[in-house]
């Protein structure tokens, strides 16, 4: 079994926090296992809990329609949140429940080596930025250890609220000279050179 699918089947018997008692499905996340661009956006919602698939919803076809825009189809990234079981009412994730999840986050970001992630909303951009505020800082890509953080506003809040519309959709247009950049770089930075900006 690959170690992606073995990650996946631990966190299907996960019961670290109390969102175990929730779900319908947990949503580990899915893509190619070599994507150089992974997506992490925040929590399942009602669609996502209902499939075990992350971005199946209104969100999802937002998210689909943007990497159109690139390119891009959703089956050459890799796609997934933050936690991984969906949140009562679609509140948001807890400190505790983001804690609770880091690790299965953290050993999907180990397995794919993703070249560029980018963030969807401020819960997985704090993951690299805790104090940044996402209105300030969206769009602007950032080299963080070995990996281009690109923060983006979330395609929920995008979808309603034409302000974070359009910049969700310029930000976007950044993504394939950031993966041509990424990808052909050769001089990788030292561990340690953290939080450069790119430009
Ligand atoms: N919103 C998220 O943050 N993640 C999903 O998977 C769906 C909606």
């Amino acid at each position: 079994m690959e170690e992606l699918e073995r990650l996946a089947a631990e966190i299907a018997r996960c019961q670290k926090c109390p969102l175990a008692r929730g779900r319908t499905h947990t949503v580990p996340g899915e893509g190619p296992s070599n994507a150089r661009l992974m997506f992490i956006g925040e929590a399942p919602g009602f669609h996502e809990d209902r499939l075990g698939r992350p971005f199946v919803g209104p969100a999802g076809q937002f998210l689909e329609e943007l990497l159109r825009s690139v390119g891009l189809s959703r089956d050459q990234v890799y796609i997934c949140n933050v936690i991984k079981c969906r949140p009562p009412n679609n509140r948001d994730p807890l400190p505790e429940e983001i804690e609770a999840c880091r690790p299965y986050l953290d050993r999907q970001i180990e397995l794919v080596q993703p070249r560029v992630i980018a963030t969807l909303g401020r819960f997985s951009m704090a993951r690299y930025l805790p104090n940044a505020s996402i209105s300030q800082i969206h769009g602007r890509p950032r080299r963080i250890g070995d990996v281009v953080v690109l923060p983006l506003f979330h395609p929920a809040a995008a979808l309603h609220q034409p302000r974070f519309r359009e910049a969700i959709e310029q930000d976007f247009l950044k993504i394939p000279d950031l993966l041509r950049e990424a990808t052909s770089e050769e001089d990788r930075p030292e561990p340690g050179a953290e939080q450069l900006s790119l430009f």
